[in-house]
């Protein structure tokens, strides 16, 4: 009697017992399955721990083959975590993560290839010329960003904007970007003969403050800069380039003259300068205030605006005489990486 209770006790005790061992067992392999599933794929233990403490989706990972680089892809710091799908979805083995990402964090499209990435990781790319880089027929990939950027990729005079005045003294004026006719930068002030070769001629009034000192400058060195030509309203820039025209024809006229409206004289910003009782623009690039002016007047905020071997950019012959009011800082980047204000303007200002 007593043994029997026993026994009775006993198998229900030894069923419950059988189904705890089954349910912790069916635990572990159902917990387990994501680890097989990331193992079948080809990853290791330590990619299996990182997915993991990432909360990394199995079931997305395992639309894929192995990605060799997702720990660099979710460490990356441009990862976004919503968009790990489309990371998956571009990469590849051997592609580089930073432009992935890149790609996807812009929603670029292009099949992933060599110019792509070489383009992305030029120092002046900008985005939104990316199309323009794409279909432009140069194989070197400095020269095409650097075209794409100065829109060299038009013609001149083709595709021109209304200049964005609210840029201020980093307005770009050229064959690309206009004034409207009556358009002059702040205020003009008339500059004194002692700074001038003539009388009446106007600067905006803080590039007129830059330029007295450095020319009070330039005169401790013995070196006597004067003002030729500053502001010209878009009438007589008419006159200029209308003269040049009827006398050498309009390609002449347009690679030392701006047609009226494209001129930066209008803004008041820029200036030709010379030597002193000298107005002679084309043998100044011969004299040591030229050699003084091309590598000092960006301390005093002006650049050479046209400068020798960048006329396929400028779109203009060289000129040793003509200067550009645009502050110290930009000023300073110019001059010290060699670049145009073109190519300044595209990154720096206009990205
Ligand atoms: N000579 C310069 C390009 C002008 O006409 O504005
Ligand atoms: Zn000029």
């Amino acid at each position: 009697m007593k043994k029997k209770k026993r026994k009775s006790i006993l198998i229900p005790f030894f069923i419950l017992t059988l189904l705890v061992v089954a349910g912790v067992s069916l635990y572990i392999y159902i917990s387990g399955a994501d680890t097989r599933k990331l193992k079948s794929i080809g990853y290791d233990s330590e990619e299996i721990t990182f997915i993991k403490e990432h909360k990394i989706p199995v079931d997305l990972l395992s639309k894929y083959k192995h990605i060799s680089r997702l720990t660099e892809i979710v460490n990356n710091k441009n990862y976004d975590n919503d968009l790990l799908e489309k990371y998956l979805e571009v990469y590849e083995d051997g592609y580089d993560v930073n432009t992935v990402i890149y790609m996807v964090n812009n929603n670029i499209t292009y099949e992933y290839s060599e110019r792509l990435v070489s383009l992305i990781e030029n120092k002046y790319f900008v985005l939104k010329n990316l199309d323009r880089y794409m279909s432009y027929d140069k194989s070197d990939i400095d020269l095409t960003v650097k075209m794409v950027n100065c829109n060299r990729d038009y013609e001149y005079y083709t595709n021109t904007n209304k200049t964005d005045t609210t840029k201020g003294l980093l307005m770009l004026v050229n064959k690309y970007y206009y004034l409207d006719q009556d358009y002059v930068y702040g205020d003009l002030v008339e500059i004194s003969r002692d700074y001038s070769n003539n009388s009446g001629s106007k600067l905006n009034s803080e590039a007129y403050e830059a330029f007295k000192e450095l020319v009070d400058d330039a005169e401790k060195e013995k070196l006597h800069i004067r003002n030729n030509y500053a502001h010209r309203i878009y009438s007589y820039q008419e006159g200029v380039y209308n003269s040049y025209k009827n006398k050498s024809g309009p390609v002449y006229a347009d690679s030392i003259s701006a047609r009226p409206g494209f001129s930066e004289h209008q803004t008041g910003l820029a200036l030709d300068v010379g030597v002193e009782t000298k107005y002679a623009d084309d043998k100044f690039q011969n004299t040591k205030e030229y050699l003084w002016m091309k590598d000092n007047s960006y301390k005093y905020g002006f650049i050479l605006r046209y400068p020798e071997g960048k006329e396929d950019i400028t779109g203009y012959n060289f000129e040793a005489w003509h200067y550009r009011y645009v502050g110290k800082e930009a000023a300073k980047v110019i001059y010290e990486n060699n670049l145009t204000f073109e190519e300044y303007y595209a990154y720096y200002v206009d990205k």
